[in-house]
């Protein structure tokens, strides 16, 4: 357990809306370890942010929230994070200081009103170094190395004055400006151009090597998967559906899921005209969720009488592979049901 960095439980953040119960996190569990890059993937809509958010407890105040984060610092007790006042100094510590976190949108990160380096003085002066002068160097230390040409000039800039690179450039060097434990990054380069892209997830690679820091990753781009991560959890509707390493993954998916998202992704060498294999159906809100798996009413593998009926729960069927089907007798057997006679099962 020395190597645990955060574990979360059975966590759940149902949102009470007019139109009824949105559950948007359903009960997920998974733990990330020191030093490792972990991958949360799944279309629009399937929880992937209100799960990084409800970890640092930035979910909507009136969302329902069940279950336990457990973070496991460097020395001294675990905390467990659901358990604290979300506005308290305690989870201020953590958040930028233990967690810190880069989002899809920069603009979302810094304020208009001050300068680049302003920010992130100010953030390494709550967290590491109070002396300004020091803060100040450490700030243009990481700027460079966060590859922004003129550093100290830029520290001067606002951030309306960078290019979108430079601003995500900038959010990098804010968030790893406390040296995190944990940086949780929510789809980082959705908004760049490819070629920034690259630049900034190689960025990433090189950081997370120069500071052993462990990453939580989050993208729907199965290509940027490949690259950045070591084990993956694929959601679906509030809940993981497959939990794997990379390779097992790509090579030897399990859920019906996982396997028609990594068919919908173009394949170098194939014909440029043959077309994009696609999901039937639509991502259902998950409101009022009818019985069985959230998956049924799409998966062409589904099991009449078991799957629109049941839930599949999460199991384990090969060594760090865990899936959540009833495809397999494991997670048949696993609710006390048999297999239907006469059902095929190959997917
Ligand atoms: N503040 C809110 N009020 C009501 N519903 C919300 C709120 N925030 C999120 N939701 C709903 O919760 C579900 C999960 O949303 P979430 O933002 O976590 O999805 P996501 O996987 O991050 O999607 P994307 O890839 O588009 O970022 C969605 O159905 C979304 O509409
Ligand atoms: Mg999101």
């Amino acid at each position: 357990m020395d190597d645990v960095l955060l574990q979360v439980e059975n966590l759940k953040a149902h949102l009470p809306l007019e139109e009824g119960l949105l559950k948007a996190v359903d009960g997920i569990s998974f733990t990330i370890r020191r030093g490792e890059t972990m991958g949360l993937v799944g279309e629009s809509g399937c929880g992937k942010s209100m799960t990084v958010n409800t970890i640092m407890r930035l979910a909507p105040s009136f969302a329902h929230i069940e279950g336990s984060v457990a973070y496991f610092p460097a020395a001294g007790e675990p905390i467990n994070i659901t358990e604290l006042d979300p506005y308290g100094p305690v989870i201020r510590d953590i958040r930028g200081g233990e967690i810190a976190m880069i989002f899809q949108e920069p603009m979302t990160s810094f304020s208009p009103l001050h300068t680049i380096g302003n920010q992130i003085t100010e953030a390494i002066r709550i967290h590491r170094a109070n002396d300004k002068k020091k803060a100040t160097a450490i700030a243009i230390d990481l700027l460079s190395r966060v590859g922004m040409s003129n550093p100290a000039q830029r520290m001067n800039e606002y951030p309306h004055q960078l290019s979108g690179g430079m601003r995500q450039r900038a959010m990098i060097a804010m968030a790893l400006s406390c040296e995190p434990s944990l940086l949780i990054a929510d789809e980082p380069t959705t908004a760049l151009d490819v070629t920034v892209q690259a630049q900034v997830l190689q960025l990433m690679r090189d950081l997370q090597h120069e500071f052993g820091m462990s990453i939580l990753y989050i993208t729907h781009d199965l290509g940027v998967i490949a690259r950045m991560v070591q084990v993956v959890a694929v959601m679906y509707l509030g809940r993981i559906v497959e939990i794997t390493d990379v390779d097992s993954l790509f090579y030897d998916a399990k859920h019906p899921y996982t396997k028609a998202l990594i068919q919908s992704v173009p394949k170098m060498g194939k014909k440029s005209r043959a077309r994009l294999e696609s999901i039937p159906g639509a991502v259902p809100v998950p409101i009022n969720r009818p019985p069985g798996c959230g998956f049924y009413p799409r998966c062409a593998a589904a099991i009449e009488g078991l799957c629109n009926r049941l839930d599949p729960p999460l199991i384990q069927i090969e060594e760090e592979h865990a899936v959540a089907c009833f495809v397999y007798p494991e997670v048949v057997d696993a609710v006390g049901e048999s297999k239907p006679e006469g059902v095929n099962h190959a997917v």
